[in-house]
């Protein structure tokens, strides 16, 4: 079903890099990695895990999420990450091929982005496995920068960004324009929330020296 303009381009790019643990190990081990996101893998949501997914949603703007994150990866506009604990996602995050503010890509270019993250339960290491696929993501296509909007209120998730590296890209505030839609896709309620953008450099540098060519 549904070919994108990345099929082929990620495969293998997970392999080992994010599984979960396959040695045997005791309960407290597994409880530790557990917290830390250990037993968490990601992957490029395919067709198949699409089904899975709508299938354990319980919401129906859930299910619609999921299918308008699906549309655009299938457009070639996105990668749809999405975090499993077994058979069970856990949680999901967006990959844009370009930034959604104009001010960073008249800075940057059309800079990756990461989009839409939640762990559907918090605080187990699931956005931090995320984060990492994102990167990987970006690192795949060769980018050297990838880039995230968080809410000027949202410390929490900017004290996790930070620590993964992430740093304010020095231009100031973005409003992050979205909308909630109806089932028939029309736009209910819009939203826009100022945020902070952070970036970080992938190839360790700092996001200063060289790193405005993506
Ligand atoms: C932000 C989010 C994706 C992080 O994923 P996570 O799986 O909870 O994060 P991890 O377990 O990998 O890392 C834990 C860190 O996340 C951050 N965090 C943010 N919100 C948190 C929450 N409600 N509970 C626990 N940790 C949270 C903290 O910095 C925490 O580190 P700390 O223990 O030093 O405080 C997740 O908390 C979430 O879905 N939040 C709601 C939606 C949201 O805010 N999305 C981000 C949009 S930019």
């Amino acid at each position: 079903m549904g070919g994108t303009l990345f099929d082929g381009l990620f495969d293998g790019l997970f392999d080992g890099l994010l599984d979960g643990p396959a040695t045997k190990c005791s309960t407290d081990q597994r409880q530790s990695e557990r917290s830390m996101g250990g037993d968490v893998t990601v992957r490029v949501c395919t067709a198949a895990d699409l089904d899975l997914v709508l299938g354990a949603a319980t919401k129906d703007v859930t299910r619609r999420h999921h299918r308008e994150r699906w549309d655009m990866q299938t457009a070639g506009q996105a990668i749809y990450l999405v975090a499993w604990r077994g058979d069970e996602p856990v949680g999901r995050g967006t990959v844009l091929r370009t930034s959604k503010y104009d001010s960073v890509v008249e800075a940057f270019g059309p800079v990756w982005e990461i989009n839409a993250l939640e762990a559907f339960n918090q605080g187990q290491g699931i956005g931090t496995r995320l984060i990492a696929g994102a990167e990987a993501v970006a690192r795949g296509v060769g980018s050297k920068t990838i880039g995230i909007a968080v809410g000027v209120d949202n410390d929490g998730a900017r004290r996790l960004y930070e620590r993964l590296g992430y740093e304010d890209w020095g231009g100031g505030h973005v409003v992050d324009e979205w909308s909630e839609r109806d089932e028939h896709g029309t736009p209910t309620t819009t939203h826009r929330d100022l945020c902070r953008y952070l970036m970080k450099n992938l190839t360790g540098r700092p996001l200063t020296s060289g790193s405005r060519v993506p």
